[in-house]
């Protein structure tokens, strides 16, 4: 197999931006059809691109027998449907995350990609930030000894999004947990070495999208459809003891955005933004910040990865059931909000 030929469903915000651009400067790597169901912003990119086909209906674009894989850029109401379709037609298939709107449609998902026998990926980009990239190196070479607490944040003062559905809990499953509490929550299950979440709790808050005259530094959204938390805080735990928390917002009143994490271990401990080490060494209290670290495009670094085992024939950097997993934690924090009490993970 020279050329991977590759299909993308969905060409809005993150297709156009890093997606596609990626997929078209890989050497071995050939975009032969792309589809949304708006036509006019499909011939615009592929234009662009020189990309030969394009479609408005996604089946059409999976009928082609010259794809070998496709590239699921559509919100979260549309990433069930056409990966499980594309499977179910010989296509191997990264998808953006969250992985679906909940576990359920993650789940079958999941069982679709195992009968296939495909490759079933979901674009967990920030494993491939740099700062994540060097605490995976500390961690697995035995910097953190036993780890048992993790805290982190995707907390933004004003970041709600005035474009696509991300404010409607119908289309997107919910509001900045499962859109960007998603991203550090994976990349700390990623650096924990997925542990298995036994029990979640959490809390939800809608205090500021659904308000009029609020400021809003991404552009204005419709106040009146906002049926989503503006805010997130959930407590997780697993089966080997460890614990969790996580606060996610798109609008809050605290100090400046954060993506951050921080992990305690018995022998150090670690965390981001800034990027800082600690550890107890000779009797003494010391913090390593790391510096000079080697620069990385994560869309593409992710996109090699995914073309890399369709090639190579081997499990994906981030797989289904990881995805899987972190979907039942979102879930979990959801749904005791909803109940007022912790909630068991199956
Ligand atoms: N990894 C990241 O950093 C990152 C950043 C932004 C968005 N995302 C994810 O990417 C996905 C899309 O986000 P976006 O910001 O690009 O949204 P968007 O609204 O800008 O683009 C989505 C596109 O999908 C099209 N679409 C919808 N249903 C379709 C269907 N059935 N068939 C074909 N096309 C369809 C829409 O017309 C639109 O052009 C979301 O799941 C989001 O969570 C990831």
């Amino acid at each position: 197999m020279d050329k991977i030929r590759v299909g993308v469903i969905g060409c809005g915000g993150i297709a156009k931006r890093s997606h596609i651009p990626n997929l078209v400067s890989q050497p071995d790597v050939e975009v032969v059809a792309i589809c949304d169901v708006y036509n006019e912003v499909c011939e615009v990119v592929a234009e662009e691109h020189k990309i030969p086909h394009v479609f408005t209906d996604y089946n059409n674009l999976l009928a082609m027998d010259e794809i070998d894989a496709v590239d699921i850029c559509t919100p979260n109401f549309a990433h069930k449907d056409p990966a499980i379709a594309a499977l179910q037609a010989g296509k191997h298939v990264l998808v953006e995350k969250p992985i679906a709107r909940n576990a359920t449609e993650g789940q079958e998902m999941v069982d679709a990609a195992r009968k296939s026998g495909k490759k079933f990926m979901v674009a967990q980009c920030c494993r491939w930030l740099p700062d994540s990239l060097a605490l995976k190196r500390f961690i697995d070479g035995g910097a953190m000894g036993e780890m048992y607490y993790a805290r982190i944040q995707a907390i933004r003062r004003r970041g709600i999004p005035s474009w696509g559905v991300f404010t409607d809990k119908e289309k997107q499953g919910g509001g900045p947990l499962i859109d960007i509490g998603v991203h550090i929550l994976d990349t700390t299950l990623w650096l924990l070495g997925h542990p298995k979440p036994v029990a979640a709790s959490g809390a939800t808050y809608t205090k500021f999208g659904n308000r009029p005259g609020i400021f809003g530094a991404w552009g204005p959204w419709d106040h009146t459809n906002f049926t989503v938390e503006d805010f997130a805080a959930g407590f997780v735990r697993f089966e080997n003891g460890l614990t969790l928390s996580i606060e996610s917002s798109f609008a809050a009143n605290i100090e400046k955005d954060r993506m951050s994490l921080a992990i305690m271990g018995t022998e150090g401990g670690c965390q981001t933004d800034p990027l800082k080490l600690f550890r107890e060494e000779h009797g003494t209290l010391i913090d390593i910040s790391p510096t000079s670290l080697p620069a990385s495009n994560m869309y593409a670094a992710e996109i090699r990865g995914f073309i890399d085992s369709i090639k190579n024939d081997t499990e994906p950097p981030v797989t289904g059931e990881q995805a899987l997993l972190v979907m039942k934690i979102l879930d979990g924090i959801y749904k005791s909000s909803e109940l007022g009490r912790e909630v068991k993970i199956d």
